[in-house]
């Protein structure tokens, strides 16, 4: 018999196939009974009568739990009203993996407990939702890029010089060499690369040791980071709109179904559209004031603040040239107001908050190595970096996205833990 996937039954009305895969649901009225079963290409419900099958087969029914692997073996048929349109009519059932006591049952489960079981959960059907939005997503990005004419380089994720924070790294000791830290971006070397390429990004985990525990927060998380030989901050922008607006677009086009799953209000995201808003820092603070926050100027953003910003705009909102004393070392010092930097962050609406990070760098040798001192980094770990400042310095531009966060918002889900398969958190290594 074929083994035909669910996905494919429609070429095979007639026909008796085999589909293997695992028990949604069954249930049984006596002399006829259901089986739902699904493989990841679908579902199909198959129909068993007692009178046309083996006794020993019907037995097998009786014995199906949740989640036993099984193929069923029965002529494919049209039917309307089953999902997907077709049904088997079942001639014989193997079971090649029973499932006793399933941990996660159809009743409510709290939180904790569905995370413990990940490795499980991930069957269900909004955890399969969000994975193909995230397959989607990922799929639209490096077909963005591609479409842009920018080069792939793949970043060190075992990294000598801090790129973001020191006070998030993990390190690992390294042979005779000290420590090495885990990438926190990929960014210095994207703007090594940019200097042979021109338009460039990398796209991998990054990690980040933060303490703190909010729904924005992973250790691990991936990071798109495109770079740029002469785009300057405006331009950087430009390039972040017309990126998030693509993104977005390609999950509306083709995941439709998986954002109905999860019920998401799609009208919201049918309104990411180029331009998106714009405010400075200082205009930001005085808007913040008057709807309320107590923030001053020179403090950075907190995660109120952000969805206060956001929250009553159609659209993403860039807030740009920030304080420097907020930010990384690498941005590049504002001409026209030298306590501020030439940079923005890019917040989601309905409270998303901060998806991406980006700024034109310090292409100023000088400049550069006194922002590295003045943050107590060490210059000598930077030398390669400060290198690109010395022969045939540029202007150039970049930013970081964040998967997870951009995942979670485009499904419209509460937590950035849902967004990744296995997620990462200070308190969580298992599964
Ligand atoms: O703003 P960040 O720290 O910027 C950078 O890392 C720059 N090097 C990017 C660049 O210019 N090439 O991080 C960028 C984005 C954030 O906006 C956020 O979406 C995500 O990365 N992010 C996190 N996501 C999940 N968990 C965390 N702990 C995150 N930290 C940052
Ligand atoms: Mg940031």
């Amino acid at each position: 018999m074929p083994a035909v996937q669910i996905s494919e039954l429609r070429a095979h009305a007639g026909d008796t196939v085999t589909v293997r895969g695992w028990v949604a649901t069954t249930r049984s009225s006596g002399k006829i009974a259901f089986v739902v079963l699904r493989d990841g290409t679908g579902q199909v419900q198959g129909v068993l009568s007692k009178k046309e099958l083996p006794e020993a087969a019907w037995e097998t029914f009786g014995s199906l739990t949740q989640e036993t692997g099984l193929a069923l073996t029965g002529v494919v048929r049209e039917e309307r009203r089953s999902p997907g349109g077709f049904e088997l009519a079942v001639s014989g059932l193997e079971v090649f993996g029973p499932s006793p006591d399933y941990p996660i049952t159809p009743k409510e489960h709290g939180t904790t407990f569905l995370f413990e079981h990940r490795h499980l959960w991930l069957r269900n059907r909004r955890p399969v939702a969000i994975a193909r939005v995230r397959h989607e997503v990922e799929q639209a990005i490096r077909d963005f890029f591609y479409q842009e004419g920018f080069t792939l380089v793949d970043t060190p994720i075992l990294t000598g010089a801090i790129g973001e924070d020191a006070g998030n790294l993990f390190a690992t000791d390294y042979f005779d060499l000290g420590r090495a830290y885990l990438a926190q971006t990929g960014q210095l070397y994207v703007e090594a690369a940019a200097a042979a390429l021109g338009k460039v990004y990398c796209f991998g985990p990054t990690f980040r040791a933060e303490k703190s525990k909010t729904r924005r927060h992973l250790t691990e998380f991936w990071m798109v980071e495109p770079e740029v030989a002469f785009n300057d901050s405006d331009a950087n922008m430009r390039l972040q709109e017309s990126f998030v607006s693509y993104i977005v677009g390609r999950a509306l086009e083709r995941r439709g179904e998986e954002l109905k799953e999860l019920e998401r209000d799609t009208a919201a995201l049918e309104r990411v559209q180029a331009p998106f808003h714009r405010i400075s820092y200082t205009d930001a603070v005085v808007r913040l004031n008057q709807l309320g926050s107590d923030m001053t100027w020179g403090a950075d953003l907190g995660a109120d603040d952000e969805t206060l910003l956001a929250k009553d705009r159609d659209r993403p909102i860039f807030v740009y040239n920030y304080p420097k004393e907020v930010k990384a070392f690498y941005m590049k010092a504002n001409p026209d107001d030298p306590r501020t930097v030439l940079n923005n962050d890019c917040l989601a609406p309905e409270g998303y908050g901060e998806i991406i990070g980006g700024s034109q760098r310090e292409d100023d040798y000088d400049r550069l190595l006194a922002r590295l001192l003045e943050q107590g980094l060490d210059p000598e770990t930077y030398r390669w970096y400060l290198d690109l400042r010395r022969y045939g310095t540029f202007v150039h531009s970049g930013f970081g996205l964040g998967l997870e966060r951009t995942v979670a918002w485009i499904c419209g889900i509460p937590h950035i833990r849902e967004a990744i398969a296995f997620p990462r958190q200070i308190h969580r290594l298992y599964p």
